[in-house]
């Protein structure tokens, strides 16, 4: 759960006293947690509980007010992209019917139609036991289950009515277990769990004296985006990041490095037991030759820095690597992008290369953002369009999951 983006969606019905709990629960387990809050979810709990376990603020509407400054006009279809999970409890009679109609007039139901393909959607469905029971009811939870969301029966017990039978939300103990459950069902689903895979990220330094280095504006920001990426499918990651800003994506192992020596160091002890071996640091491709303990003294006008090659990681891998081992690499080009860069595949011995269209707004070094040409090995090319590095994250995995040996760990 650690890491995991979630969005809970709570409608109006009495259970949804228990949502700050499960949000509690979510929250101790490191997940991210944002909510859509129905007008009538607003009326069994407050929204000041639910922003102070959360910690965010709460999306009601998907209209945001116009008199505050800075606001996220476009939150309802970010967020909808920023969630791995939405989880619905509880969900009402009419919310069902809105998520099978398609309507979009709560945050909630936009959440709905603008997450990711391919995201769990869980339902709780809770209500009285015979509007539960009720043809259209029924008919909707079919439609829903069909579109791939997950339904789970309502527990049996005390009914808000005084009755008793089947209408109750399950715990929050229990929805906690079945979103663990989802989650794990999609890792074993991914050709990628189970397998063991190193990235390089960052850049890297190349001491020039006690004081100075040489080094470029990368980020590390697209390898943490992949390291990130692939843990969630279940791979077990290991990420060899030169100096960067950037937090430690959940459960993985980070090993942090400065020189390209040092990279080559620690990634050479990776080589021979990992699957896949993805490239994604701007390594310096030459170090300072003598460098200096001390720090330099400005005494002549001028002076040349001897500089000598550093070893090429990827390169490396690309000529040792077994059978059924992949090399995956980028390439930042500014001149004669593509071709370059299926020179470099094929130099290099690459499965596949990323070309990295650089432009200091949109693409390449230290932004959020990149566009990404994806080059294999018997030159079928896939250009991407401008996508977050999570999102060209994915793109490149579901690339790289095409080509992975099928039942090899
Ligand atoms: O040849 P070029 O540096 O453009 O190749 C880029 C690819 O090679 C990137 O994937 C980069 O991480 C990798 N590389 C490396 N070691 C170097 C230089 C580049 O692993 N010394």
């Amino acid at each position: 759960m650690r890491g995991k983006n979630i969005i809970i969606g709570i409608c109006g019905g009495i259970a949804a006293y228990k949502t700050p709990q499960l949000v509690r629960l979510l929250k101790k387990r490191g997940a991210n947690v944002k909510i859509a809050l129905t007008e009538g979810g607003s009326r069994f709990v407050s929204e000041l509980a639910l922003a102070t376990v959360s910690g965010e603020q709460v999306y009601r509407t998907i209209f945001p007010p116009t008199d505050v400054r800075n606001t996220d006009y476009t939150s309802h279809i970010s967020l909808g992209e920023w969630a791995d999970a939405l989880v619905i409890a509880p969900a009402t009679a009419h919310t069902l019917a809105k998520l099978c109609a398609g309507l979009c007039d709560d945050m909630l139901t936009t959440c709905f139609i603008t997450l990711r393909p391919g995201k769990p959607v869980l339902i709780f469905p809770s209500m009285d036991g015979q509007m539960y029971l009720s043809p259209s009811v029924q008919r909707n939870i079919k439609t829903l289950s069909s579109q791939g969301c997950t339904l789970f029966s309502p527990d049996n017990g005390e009914l808000a009515s005084g009755q008793c039978g089947f209408g109750r939300m399950p715990e929050p103990e229990s929805i906690l277990t079945s979103l663990d459950d989802a989650f794990l069902a999609m890792a074993q689903h991914s050709p990628l769990s189970g397998k063991s895979v190193v990235i390089t990220a960052g850049p890297t330094r190349e001491k020039i004296d006690g004081v100075r280095f040489i080094s470029n504006y990368s980020s590390g920001k697209m390898g943490f985006a992949i390291a990130r990426a692939a843990a969630k499918r279940g791979a077990s990651v290991t990420l060899i990041t030169g100096p960067v800003h950037l937090e430690t994506p959940p459960g993985i192992e980070r090993l942090d490095v400065e020189s390209a020596a040092e990279m080559y160091a620690t990634a050479q002890g990776f080589f021979q037991n990992c699957n896949l071996f993805i490239s994604a640091a701007a390594v310096s491709d030459y170090r300072p030759a003598a460098p200096q303990e001390g720090k330099m003294k400005k005494e002549a006008e001028e002076f040349e820095l001897a500089l000598v090659k550093n070893p090429d990681i990827l390169a490396e891998f690309g000529a040792q690597k077994c059978t059924g081992q992949l090399a995956i690499g980028f390439a930042l080009e500014t001149q004669s992008g593509l071709d370059n860069a299926r020179k470099k595949l094929v130099s290099k011995n690459l499965d596949l290369i990323a070309f990295n269209f650089f432009d200091h707004k949109t693409a390449g070094f230290d932004v959020d953002t990149n566009i990404l040409t994806l080059i294999q090995r018997n030159g079928i090319t896939t250009e991407l369009p401008q996508l977050t590095k999570e999102d060209a994250a994915g793109k490149l995995l579901d690339a790289i999951e095409e080509l992975l040996p099928k039942n090899r760990q």
